[in-house]
């Protein structure tokens, strides 16, 4: 085993020296410059940072959808070099089909895996249970809220039990209320299975609640600004949000936005 394999061992996941950038019309666009990150098993990862920054690029590098222009990512010490079948996603749209009830929606991850239906049904009603859907298996994607349509596609992606949970923006589409209640959702899935996690949020407070560690990403190309580990008691409820503790999360990471220029704080009439 070479000095590097080593490495690459002791870490879950691991971006080393990751770049991208992509070739437009317009010129070179440079989505992420040398990033470095390693990640336990079993974290539960938030990244914000603002729009456009290359989250979403650095998620999919991770799920093997994207090749970084250079640098690696690895997956439990093996380089990252196409599809990454073991990981579960979730993006910021439900993506159910239309014609297919919740349970046969969530049963497409065993279809397109091609893995035994059958003995997955009962895992399938227990996932949507476990969501506050039980009664809810044979409706179809037009009858749910969307919501409860977001919890449809978390099941979906956890069907098939994967080490890893890769999730872009799952909640952003969603009211406040309903919200609160599917991150509630999540983590009390997240604590039964103790996954790894990768959560993309435009929200501090999201990624403060479901986190134990928080990156914070510059403006493009992504660079890590600030690294941040949430140490708050789990299960973690809503009415925690008013704590002081958790207040003082938010407030480090949006001063960690303020030192990057993304909020001005200046009053507006001085503007
Ligand atoms: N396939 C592509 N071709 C060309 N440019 C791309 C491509 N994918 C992403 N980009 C560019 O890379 C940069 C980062 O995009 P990315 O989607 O990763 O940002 P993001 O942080 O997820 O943004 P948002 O928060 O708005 O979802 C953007 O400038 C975007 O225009
Ligand atoms: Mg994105």
């Amino acid at each position: 085993m070479t000095p590097n394999d080593t490495a690459a061992l002791r870490s879950y996941v691991e971006f080393d020296e990751v770049e991208k950038s992509f070739a437009t019309k317009g010129g070179k666009v440079a989505a992420i410059e040398a990033l470095s990150l390693t990640v336990d098993e079993g974290d539960f990862l938030a990244i914000v940072g603002p729009s456009g920054c290359g989250k979403s690029t650095l998620l999919l590098a991770l799920a093997g959808l994207t090749t970084p222009t250079n640098g690696t990512v690895s997956l439990k010490g093996r380089t990252i070099a196409g599809p990454v079948t073991e990981a579960g996603v979730v993006f910021q749209n439900a993506e159910l089909l239309p014609w297919r009830t919740a349970l046969e929606n969530v049963l497409l991850q065993a279809e397109v895996r091609k893995l035994p239906k059958g003995s997955l049904t009962e895992r399938a009603r227990q996932l949507l249970a476990d969501v506050g859907l039980a009664g809810f298996e044979d409706h179809y994607p037009d009858e749910l809220s969307g919501g409860m349509q977001q919890r449809v596609s978390l099941c979906r992606a956890l069907l098939h039990d994967p080490s890893i949970l890769l999730m872009d923006e799952p909640f952003g589409a969603l009211d406040a209320i309903t919200r609160d209640q599917v991150q509630m959702d999540l983590q009390n899935l997240w604590l039964k299975s103790r996954r790894t996690v990768m959560f993309i949020t435009h929200s501090i407070e999201e990624a403060v609640f479901l986190a134990d560690r928080v990156i914070v990403l510059s403006p493009r190309p992504a660079t890590i600004a600030a690294d941040i580990r949430v140490d708050l008691p789990r299960p973690r409820h809503v009415a925690d949000r008013g704590s002081a503790e958790f207040t003082a999360y938010v407030n480090e990471i949006r001063d960690e936005f303020g030192k990057l220029g993304i909020f001005s704080d200046r009053d507006p009439v001085s503007r």
